[in-house]
């Protein structure tokens, strides 16, 4: 979008008045443009933790925090996940319009016949520990890549974006799901295209070569909403590094693998494994009360995992679609006495009517109650992230596209405020 600046704020300091213009956006708060601050008042401005920052211009995904609005291209994520499928999610990430029935049926072959690995990639899972976190497997695997689709990493290439971009959100399922069979020491599942996107998952990380595995369709359903509901968010961590990577000019593959390790933090994607692990701590609903006490405790560094968020000040949609996915799931299969799910059921009560977590705006987040589906479906908590990286890899890759093709990106890279020593000169070790 060509931004056309109708106002300006008027930075007064020192004897200096600057200038800044001021855009505003389709949707959202209004940005002043502060690059030629530096260039034309000799001062950085300060933002550790990007709060108040916008890093790029997005036409991808919106988020209103204050009304617990989330859109993908415009399109809102309640009825997405309710009308969509992953796959077709995954064009409008991509291409910005849903897809027409021709073009979804010319876009979910070419995904379908990317789905295997490079036979050879195959040796890499051998040289990890069988305990080895999921995590660090698919972050080393998805680097990796890079050495095996040389035709794929000419970031210049259009076609080759396309190649790469394709071949990641396809072979992505498969990276994952060896992860978790090495791990339990199964034999390696290969994809199968007549299968859908989220069966095959299921069938590459629960079928045995010993019997027929058949995907139960609820399953399926659930797992595709779930991909759906983790696709895209906006500049979050994960996002904010894929494209700093992407802003040197690295190559695809091994962007994303920046991606996978910013995501894998307990603070970030890793809250729905920890989430799902302190509902197990806290066990019963009576013991509620004294977790709750421990969040509030400044001495104390435990936090509710699956709580709060740096932009929902208000219920984060997805995880109220999450939690009617986790009732219709559990109930399908009969287990919605679920104590883990009772418990949570419980926590978000308790926490939203305490003053607390009420003036704070600490709500529930998508990896509140994923965990609660994802454990019932049968992986352990270590599969959660990568299954988290597995979603959210379309929404890398189409923001990182977005950034490559923008003709006035240029590489990150902030400054600081130096609180260091002044300048000095070297003390030989006998004067110090
Ligand atoms: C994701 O950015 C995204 O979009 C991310 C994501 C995506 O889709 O990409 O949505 C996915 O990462 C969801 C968030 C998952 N993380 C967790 O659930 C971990 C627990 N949550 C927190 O660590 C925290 O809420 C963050 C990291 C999510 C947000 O942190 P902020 O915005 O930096 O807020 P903060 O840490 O400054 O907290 C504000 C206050 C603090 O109290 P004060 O210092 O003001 O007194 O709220 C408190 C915090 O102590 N607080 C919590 C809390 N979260 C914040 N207190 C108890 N439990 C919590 N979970």
């Amino acid at each position: 979008m060509v931004l056309d600046s109708k106002k300006s704020a008027k930075l007064n300091f020192d004897d200096q008045e600057i200038d800044l213009p001021i855009f505003s956006p389709n949707l959202g708060p209004d940005v002043v443009d502060i690059r030629k601050l530096y260039a034309q008042g000799d001062v950085f401005t300060y933002d550790p933790g990007f709060t108040s920052t916008a890093s790029c211009e997005s036409a991808i995904t919106y988020i209103d925090g204050d009304k617990g609005e989330l859109l993908y291209r415009g399109y809102p994520i309640d009825q997405l996940a309710e009308k969509s499928h992953f796959l077709e999610v995954c064009y409008l990430l991509l291409y910005g319009e849903l897809p027409t029935a021709a073009q979804l049926d010319e876009f979910i072959p070419r995904v379908t016949r990317h789905t295997m690995l490079h036979e050879q990639m195959a040796y890499f899972y051998r040289g990890f520990r069988r305990d080895a976190h999921p995590m660090s497997i698919i972050c080393g695997v998805q680097g990796a890549m890079s050495s095996f689709y040389h035709d794929s990493t000419d970031i210049n290439d259009p076609w080759q974006r396309e190649v790469a971009s394709i071949r990641m959100i396809a072979k992505m399922p498969t990276v994952a799901a060896w992860a978790y069979k090495y791990s339990i020491g199964q034999p390696f599942v290969y994809p199968r295209n007549d299968l859908d996107y989220a069966s095959n998952f299921l069938h590459m990380c629960f079928a045995v070569p010993a019997e027929e595995y058949n995907v139960d369709p609820i399953v399926a359903r659930a797992m595709d909403r779930i991909f759906t509901l983790h696709a895209d968010h906006e500049q979050n961590a994960s996002t904010s590094t894929v494209r700093l990577a992407g802003s040197s000019g690295a190559n695809p593959f091994a962007c994303i693998a920046a991606g996978i390790a910013c995501l894998w933090g307990p603070a970030h994607g890793g809250a729905n494994e920890s989430a799902l692990n302190m509902l197990r701590e806290i066990g019963t609903v009576d013991r509620i009360p004294e977790y709750i006490a421990r969040a509030k405790d400044k001495n104390d560094p435990f936090r509710l995992m699956g709580f709060g968020h740096r932009v929902y000040k208000n219920f984060d949609p997805r995880a109220k679609v999450m939690k009617e996915s986790a009732d219709e799931v559990l109930g399908l299969m009969g287990i919605e006495d679920n104590p883990t799910l009772q418990v949570a059921k419980e926590l978000e009560r308790i926490a939203l009517s305490d003053p607390y977590f009420i003036e704070k705006k600490l709500y529930p987040n998508v990896d509140f109650y994923s965990g609660i589906i994802l454990d019932a479906i049968g992986f352990p908590t270590s599969m959660f992230t990568p299954i988290f990286a597995l979603a959210r890899t379309v929404g890398w890759i189409a923001q990182w596209k977005e950034m490559i093709a923008d003709p006035t990106q240029k590489i990150g890279r902030p400054r600081q405020l130096y609180t260091g020593a002044k300048y000095r000169d070297y003390m030989d070790v006998e004067n110090r």
